[in-house]
């Protein structure tokens, strides 16, 4: 491969033409790869080409390509990542909690070795990050992938996203063995977990309950940009395969990953015998708070590795290591009162504010409390001392309150009957544990929330327009409902003069609305907020309606019971009853419908085009598959008309334009005929869809198998899927 300038040294004009090439080659590979399957380099090779790509989109993303490799990989979001087999299996640990524990644990490894009730056993001790683990394979020093642990035999290919961490070397150091998996945990620190979620609240988006999901969170990224910017960090700590011995201990094996240039925990120590592990223990909980990582305990291992080979498994806990766990983290305090937050969708949640104490190094000011059932449940008042535990979690939970501590005058909770923010009735629907504003859209706290999902990733994703920002507009009048936002332009001076703000600020936020003026109509689905219509929804719905004013005059005609658009809406696979009704709401009240209608006259809502579509014969049409195909299951069928622009209902209708008809067709045949709807064979169905012809009796047999029934057929499972790289 040819050897490339550091990217920081790169030009705009360089690097707009390396862009353009790598585009050119990564496309020609992945044609090679998947459509001839011919590849024509190595794993790693192609992987280092994306790596680049990626790098150099993140220095210049002003100059990211419509065909860049990184948006067709963005663009598939739902294949989600690669399956890596692991070389060697992923296992989990036993856990200990008290020094008897632990000393039984000794007894069985000395048992099993045939060793005296007094022989000295030798571990290593490491602090055990709560962290995900990961397995590196590396060959002639080489790293080539990384993956996730999945279920220990299988896990996900996230190789480009390893890349991006400082603390995995791409090329081992030294000597290296031919093949080798390296073994260790991904984290993020305390500090950089609480520095991520300060931006995550700036950003309007939704904080990460602990440093481990922050971490799993960044790493399982489809875009390795993202990951790029998280702070991710990374201890080694054990082997998988490899194609040589590289130590006699694990404590010098340990010296080896340092060797290799791998990060291994410094608090890491050799210790002979249980006295000293039993010493090591308490000075780890002590040392516990202060770390800026979260542990959950210390994991001993016995260092050599030859009793390690002999002691082997049992089930999926190794015989010769174990996980000794701390307590979990405890305190009391006092609930100070009960804060009702009012959500996007009016849902009332429950938050207890405490006299802040500490918790294992971290302040904490507030609990969940769930919803009004567990509060009765566990009888919580406010002015009562209370247990906190916190499992890691920046939000701890309330265990149990501490009935002697209880105030005399403290009273039973009384969970609002109204709306805090609106005063309007707050209702429970029958079977629902949650309580919920009727306000709609005079509720203040709603229509704040609302905004910001509306702002959020996924929806709009304007920068810059995050939970404080919108809050402090819709105070004091800037914003009042969506289309506003679009407006702004003509208030920037007003913007750039609020305090905390200025004329380069205010600027930024206007162009980054601008930049949002035109948007896939999925996700303008999505970022209207409507009850129980998420991404998947609204993405289906999207792909159903193809446009915006098809989509919002068939919502409009679906208000009629019984009318056609309204079984053809409960008709979408995917779509059932309750959401069909929560569509037919929304566009019920009138004002939605004027908020729609603003919106569209100040935007470009982009239609839906189905890939492949255009000269296809069936664009546009409406088909439905009935009764049994012989050369394909109904669920491959629907997947190859959509791809060529069709949408697939369930029913016949006046607007079907085709009925493919496939062996013992019933009543939809009949409507059909009396319908006048044009009737296809499978034979005439496949000439429409380019396929060939094919002799039923020479089908595949899965295809045979899934004739007839609506279920995707199972992925096929492929062990070398560049997909995801
Ligand atoms: S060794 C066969 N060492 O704990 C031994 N695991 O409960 C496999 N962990 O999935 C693991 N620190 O995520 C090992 N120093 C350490 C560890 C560690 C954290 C995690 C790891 C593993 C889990 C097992």
């Amino acid at each position: 491969m040819k050897a490339r300038p550091p990217v920081e040294t790169l030009s705009r004009t360089e690097a707009a033409a390396e862009l353009a090439d790598l585009a050119a080659e990564i496309a020609r590979l992945d044609a090679a790869y998947y459509r001839d399957d011919a590849p024509e380099v190595t794993d790693a090779e192609y992987d280092a080409l994306r790596a680049r790509n990626a790098a150099l989109e993140a220095r210049f993303p002003d100059l990211i390509r419509a065909d860049s490799p990184a948006r067709r990989l963005g663009a598939a979001p739902a294949a989600g990542f690669a399956k890596r087999r692991h070389l060697q299996p992923m296992l989990s640990l036993g856990n200990v909690f008290s020094d008897a524990e632990f000393a039984e644990f000794c007894a069985r490894v000395r048992r099993f070795l045939g060793l005296a009730e007094d022989a000295a056993l030798i571990f290593v001790g490491e602090p055990k990050i709560d962290g995900l683990s990961i397995s590196l394979t590396y060959e002639h020093g080489r790293l080539v992938h990384g993956a996730t642990r999945g279920d220990g035999i299988v896990g996900e290919d996230v190789t480009a996203n390893l890349q991006t961490l400082a603390s995995i070397p791409p090329r081992l150091a030294g000597a290296a063995p031919a093949l080798i998996e390296i073994r260790g945990e991904v984290f993020m620190t305390k500090a950089d977990f609480l520095a991520l979620n300060a931006e995550q609240a700036r950003e309007g988006r939704k904080p990460f309950a602990n440093p481990r999901n922050a971490a799993a969170g960044s790493l399982r990224q489809l875009d390795a940009r993202i990951t790029a910017g998280r702070k991710l960090s990374f201890f080694a700590y054990a082997m998988g395969e490899a194609s040589e011995s590289v130590a006699e201990t694990h404590s010098g094996y340990l010296d080896r990953l340092r060797a290799f240039g791998f990060a291994v925990n410094p608090l890491s120590r050799v210790l002979a015998g249980e006295a000293q592990v039993c010493a090591f223990q308490a000075e780890m909980a002590a040392l516990r708070a202060g770390l800026d990582y979260d542990i959950d305990g210390v994991v001993y291992k016995i260092d050599d590795l030859a009793w390690q080979r002999r002691l082997g498994f049992a089930g999926r806990d190794p015989r010769w290591a174990i996980a000794w766990k701390f307590p979990a983290e405890r305190a009391e305090t006092r609930l100070e009162e009960i804060r009702i937050q009012v959500g996007r969708t009016g849902a009332l949640t429950p938050v207890a504010q405490l006299q802040p104490v500490n918790v294992g190094g971290v302040l904490v000011t507030r609990a969940s409390l769930h919803n009004e059932d567990e509060i009765a449940r566990k009888d919580i008042r406010i002015g009562d001392t209370v247990v906190i535990e916190r499992a890691g979690d920046v939000i701890p939970q309330i265990i149990a309150v501490v009935l002697a501590k209880r105030p005399p005058a403290a009273a039973p909770f009384e969970f609002p009957t109204h709306c805090p923010a609106c005063g309007s009735l707050a209702v429970r629907v029958a079977d629902e544990v949650v309580r919920r504003c009727t306000g709609g859209l005079v509720c203040p706290a709603q229509a704040v929330e609302r905004l910001v999902h509306f702002c959020a990733r996924g929806a709009f994703d304007i920068e810059g327009m995050g939970e404080k920002t919108v809050a402090e507009f819709y105070a004091d009048g800037l914003i009042r409902g969506p289309a506003d936002i679009f407006r702004l332009a003509a208030h920037e001076a007003e913007i750039a003069a609020r305090e905390g703000w200025g004329e380069v600020s205010a600027r930024k936020l206007i162009a980054a609305i601008a930049a949002r003026r035109r948007i896939p109509l999925e996700r303008f689905i999505f970022a209207l907020g409507i009850r129980r219509v998420g991404e998947t929804t609204a993405k289906l719905l999207a792909r159903h309606y193809g446009s915006f004013a098809h989509w919002r005059a068939e919502m409009q005609a679906a208000q009629m019971v019984g009318s056609e658009a309204r079984s053809a809406l409960g008709n979408i696979l995917g779509i059932g009853p309750a959401i069909a009704e929560e569509l037919v709401d929304f566009f019920a009240e009138a004002r939605n419908r004027a908020v729609l209608d603003d919106l569209a006259s100040l935007l470009e809502i982009e239609d839906v085009d189905a890939p492949g579509a255009a000269s296809s014969p069936i664009a546009g049409k409406v088909m439905v598959f009935t009764g049994t195909l012989t050369t394909m299951s109904r669920a491959e069928a629907k997947a190859r008309a959509e791809a060529l622009g069709a949408r697939v209902t369930d029913s016949v209708s006046r607007r079907t334009d085709y009925v493919v008809l496939g062996a013992e067709a019933g009543s939809k045949a009949r409507r059909a005929a009396e319908l006048g709807v044009a009737p296809l064979s499978e034979e005439e169905w496949r000439r429409l869809a380019g396929l060939e012809a094919v002799d039923a009796r020479n089908a595949p047999r899965d295809a045979l198998d899934n004739a007839g029934s609506d279920h995707e057929p199972a992925p096929i499972a492929r062990t070398h899927d560049r997909k995801n790289a």
